[in-house]
């Protein structure tokens, strides 16, 4: 992470920088801005003014004054917009200082709204890091210059809390950016060795050979179409003292999904290579977990294949017999994530954990439901949905709660075997999960990011690519835990 933050009680204006930054909410400058402007001689009401400035959320005015640059950054025209009006801001203010040359600045904590200083202090610096981030592996022109942040009347603890989310975030979105001839499922396992190795986690990975002996018929069926072998993958992460509680986090590793057979038009394929971004976000939860220190035990399970066509592949007719022993129809190649998961998920479960939390990419049906930036949230265990969305809630990543509807099971039922992996036209991200649901006795929550876990075009925090979601809700409810 290039970007660094350090927290100070200090004011802005008694703060010198090459560049300070102030906000303007609902037309007015910010305490701060104001006491800003004094000791500059009101030069910034007068740009603002001269500039017509309005100050809408992430509008941002950049002035120069006799004591080095003010950076003017609207935080809405309207009260009531809380924390995330907050970490949009100060994406925008990481966005804007990109490529300028500064290599310090100095930030106004917007604490506006009678919000709590904890969390505008980690609201601002998830802000400043989510915007600075950039996936420049495959770049050769030179590197932006770094920036120190310096963020005037922070708590620092809410700074030293969020870093290693944020580090979490990163490795999700890297992970997720890079290309899938980079990163196969082989990779994939050996960056979680060197993942482990760093944090001192326990990771074991299976080969081909392992996962048939245990059985994994489902996910075998998805792989054997490429010539990159499945990788299983268990990570786990022990707390020093015993742990109250025990987390398994599957995450659905398709480095790349054709569609198989049921071909992908060329359309749908770009971005495929996301196709891994539940692991990733698993993985990222993974490192915050382990930096973080937390008291509960965390176990992150991906079973990584590659959805490819070839004389080897599987076929739609074909039947697969997953690890807990159920017969599955092939009714679509492309509905092969479930196929994965099925056994990832009889996997997990067998190990005994308090809970299990599964995301994955799962249904182009759930973007359709909920749009590109909302993850639907589906719950076998009411209570543990609720405290799911609470968690999504407060980390200020967007989902819903999904219906589960048991009448649409019977849409699973197959004519030749136990049931067969896809449901029709309607409800698909419900089918979906009741397909999941078939294959674990813990209690249960699905999670489809479809929609969330890649951006297109570059948005409010950060660039088109991976976006890391997932990382925050799960972080924030794995800590959510430690207190009750
Ligand atoms: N990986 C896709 C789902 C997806 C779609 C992720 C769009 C991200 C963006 C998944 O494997 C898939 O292809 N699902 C099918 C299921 C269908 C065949 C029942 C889909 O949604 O079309
Ligand atoms: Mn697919
Ligand atoms: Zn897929």
């Amino acid at each position: 992470m290039q970007t660094r933050i350090k927290a100070v009680r200090r004011r802005v204006f008694e703060t010198p920088a090459p560049i300070r930054v102030v906000g303007m909410l609902a037309g007015e400058l910010t305490e701060e801005g104001s006491l800003l402007d004094h000791e500059l001689g009101g030069v910034l009401v007068k740009a603002v003014k001269q500039a017509r400035f309005k100050g809408d959320l992430t509008q941002t005015l950049l002035i120069g004054t006799e004591e080095g640059f003010a950076l003017v950054v609207g935080l809405g025209k309207k009260r009531g917009q809380g924390l995330g009006a907050v970490r949009h801001a100060a994406a925008a203010v990481a966005r804007e200082l990109a490529d300028t040359g500064f290599r310090e600045a100095v930030v106004e904590s917007f604490l506006v709204e009678r919000l709590d200083k904890h969390q505008v202090t980690a609201a601002m610096t998830e802000g400043l890091l989510l915007g600075s981030y950039e996936f420049r592996t495959y770049k050769q022109d030179s590197p932006g210059q770094r920036i120190r942040y310096t963020l005037a009347r922070a708590a620092g603890p809410a700074v030293e809390r969020t870093l290693p989310v944020m580090e979490g975030v990163y490795l999700a979105r890297d992970l997720v950016n890079e290309p899938p001839n980079v990163l196969s499922p082989e990779a994939l396992a050996e960056r979680v060795m060197a993942l482990a190795k760093a944090e001192g986690l326990e990771a074991r990975i299976k080969d081909r050979a392992e996962l048939e002996e245990l059985g994994m018929g489902a996910y075998l069926g998805v792989a054997q179409g490429s010539i990159n072998k499945p990788k299983f993958i268990e990570l786990i992460y022990r707390p020093n003292s015993k742990p109250k509680r025990v987390v398994a986090l599957v995450g659905k590793g398709l480095t790349f999904d054709t569609g198989g057979y049921s071909l992908k038009p060329p359309t749908n394929m770009t971005t495929m290579k996301g196709d891994m971004a539940g692991a990733a976000a698993v993985l990222g939860t993974m490192m915050a977990v382990a930096r973080l220190a937390l008291p509960v035990e965390v176990r992150a399970y991906v079973a990584a294949a590659e959805n490819m066509i070839s004389g080897t592949a599987y076929r739609v007719d074909d039947v697969l017999t997953a690890m807990n022993g159920k017969r599955i129809e092939v009714n679509n190649t492309d509905a092969e994530g479930r196929l994965t998961l099925a056994d990832a998920l009889t996997y997990a479960s067998r190990q005994g954990p308090d809970v299990l939390i599964e995301l994955s990419t799962l249904t182009g049906a759930c973007v359709v439901a909920l749009g590109e930036q909302v993850a639907g949230i589906f719950a076998f265990d009411d209570s543990l949905g609720k405290a799911v969305l609470k968690a999504a809630d407060a980390a200020g990543e967007a989902a819903w709660r999904m219906p589960v509807v048991e009448e649409y099971r019977e849409l699973l039922k197959s004519d030749v075997a136990d049931l067969k992996n896809t449901g029709g036209r309607f409800g698909g991200a419900v089918t979906a999960a009741l397909f999941l649901s078939e294959f674990t006795e813990a209690p249960f929550v699905h999670i489809d990011i479809a929609g969330p876990a890649f951006a297109d075009k570059e948005h409010m925090l950060g660039p088109s690519g991976g976006t890391g979601y997932g990382v925050r809700t799960l972080v924030r409810y794995l800590e959510d835990l430690t207190h009750d």
